[in-house]
């Protein structure tokens, strides 16, 4: 099989303008949570690569927890029905959660899962997400934390998976035509 940047058409964000990016939000997370009790909850898979990174930029301890959903209804489009596959671990009453992404694309996964987890008591609900596509909200997320925001076009690496492929491309690029003949 060949290499799998050969699979890109263009790379949208090279892993060095990725990290640059999540400096920049990291140092604003630092002071605006300063004396809170933060945690940051991941969304499995597409998040892993965003949190691993974005924590890391934190100059002090933050805790972390994920959740594991899934989209049911047909299609690759998400519906915006969703089951949870893998609770939090933590109880989040009276804690400052930071949820944390990969993309917001039509807005539905957060949307629902901002839902849920404000129905659990947290002291504040924000969103961190290091991609969102403003012309494909199908609902308006308030999100507090953006690192870019991209054109309506399919995007993969860094987290993002076609098919649950090029999850771990360093870059974020398109895909080529050719990948889905
Ligand atoms: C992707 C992405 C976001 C969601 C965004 O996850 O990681 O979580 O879709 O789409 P939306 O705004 O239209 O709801 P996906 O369901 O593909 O699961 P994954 O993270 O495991 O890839
Ligand atoms: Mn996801
Ligand atoms: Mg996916």
């Amino acid at each position: 099989s060949s290499h799998m940047g050969n699979d890109l058409d263009h790379v949208l964000f090279t892993q060095d303008q990725i990290q640059e990016r999540l400096e920049r939000l990291g140092e604003q997370i630092w002071q605006d949570y300063e004396g809170k009790d933060l945690l940051l909850v991941g969304v499995l898979k597409g998040a892993v690569l965003v949190m691993a990174d974005l924590m890391r930029t934190l100059p002090g301890t933050v805790p972390m927890d994920w959740m594991a959903i899934s989209s049911y209804g047909s299609g690759t489009k998400s519906s915006g029905v969703v089951r949870i596959l893998m609770d939090l671990r933590e109880d989040i009453t009276d804690k400052h959660v930071l949820i944390v992404e990969d993309i917001i694309d039509s807005g539905l996964t957060l949307n629902w899962i901002q839902g849920n987890l404000r129905s659990r008591g947290p002291a504040s609900l924000e969103i961190c997400t290091l991609l969102r596509k403003p012309e494909a909200a199908k609902v308006a997320i308030d999100c507090k934390y953006v690192g870019f925001d991209i054109p309506n076009e399919f995007v993969v690496g860094y987290g993002l998976d076609y098919d649950e492929k090029y999850r771990n491309l360093r870059d974020i690029g398109t895909l080529a035509p050719h990948v889905y003949s």
